[in-house]
């Protein structure tokens, strides 16, 4: 597997393509970016211009890359991020872009893994399986990252993002009692996963995240599932009928539309 492209699989068999972000998929984080939710959670924020993504994409990537590139990347020292770009798709020239994975440097072997995911394309388990491939990129031998830990940090409440680092194998930490990391993202979620950590669901204590454990649901959210049964009523724990996401994003929608009470 070549760093530059990882590959990785969805539990429904949909592959993906995890390759840098070029100029081309400007406009698509610019798209994509109009989520709320990525908005809220990702950036703590309630826009996101097109400059944004033309700086994350034309300022805020490449160096990294360009380190990978140079023989020159190392987690020793703080340092730019390493995005991937996740494309559904097997073949990276027709993949469509639906989100971002990457990690930060934060020195002494430390990173920290972020993720964002376009609205049409959550609830499949794509972000799952795009973070166990990069996790896995960030422990291999032979890739250059050599990461010796890997931090999760996400605002309290957002529980979707528990659900992915709770599925791929990272332990619960706690409440962030980093000073500065509270000073820099607010109250936050911490988890972590070390070299030989199995990349697999693992126990997360009841505090607040899940309310009777992992396998719970977030409140609200998919308790209608996935199959487009707009206006019906919600299954059992959740009240209200079923409505359908309106958000229709413009490029190929590869999943049914869902809906959520
Ligand atoms: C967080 C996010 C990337 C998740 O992407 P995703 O592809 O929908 O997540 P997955 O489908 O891989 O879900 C992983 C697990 O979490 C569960 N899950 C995720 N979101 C859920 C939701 N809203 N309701 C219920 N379960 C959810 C899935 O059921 C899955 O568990 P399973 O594998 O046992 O079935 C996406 O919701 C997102 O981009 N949110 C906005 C930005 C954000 O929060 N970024 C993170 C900042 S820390």
């Amino acid at each position: 597997m070549d760093i530059r492209h990882l590959t990785a699989t969805t539990r429904e068999g949909v592959a993906l393509s995890l390759t840098p972000l070029t100029q081309a998929d400007i406009d698509r984080v610019y798209e994509l970016c109009q989520d709320p939710d990525i908005q809220r959670w990702a950036f703590s924020s309630n826009h996101y211009p097109r400059e944004s993504a033309e700086t994350f994409i034309c300022e805020h990537t490449p160096d990294a890359w360009r380190a990978i590139d140079a023989g020159a990347f190392s987690t020793a020292e703080e340092g730019s991020e390493l995005v991937w770009g996740v494309r559904i798709g097997e073949n990276v020239d027709e993949a469509a872009l639906w989100g971002t994975v990457g990690l930060k440097r934060l020195g002494e072997g430390r990173v920290e893994i972020g993720w964002w995911l376009g609205a049409g394309a959550r609830g499949h388990g794509v972000m799952r399986a795009a973070a166990a491939a990069v996790v896995g990129a960030a422990f291999r031998e032979d890739f250059p990252i050599h990461a010796e830990e890997i931090f999760w940090y996400a605002y309290l409440g957002n529980k979707a993002s528990a659900l992915v680092a709770n599925r791929i194998g990272f332990q619960y930490t706690g409440y962030s009692v980093d000073v500065a990391r509270v000073a820099q993202l607010g109250p936050a979620w911490t988890a972590v996963i070390h070299p030989g950590d199995p990349v697999e669901p693992t126990d997360w204590p009841a505090v607040g995240i899940f309310a009777s454990g992992p396998g719970s649901e977030p409140d609200g959210g998919s308790c209608c599932g996935s199959s487009g049964d707009c206006g019906s009523s919600c299954s059992d724990g959740c009240s209200g009928s079923c409505s359908c996401d309106s958000a229709e994003p413009a490029v190929i929608q590869p999943f049914s539309r869902g809906c959520c009470c």
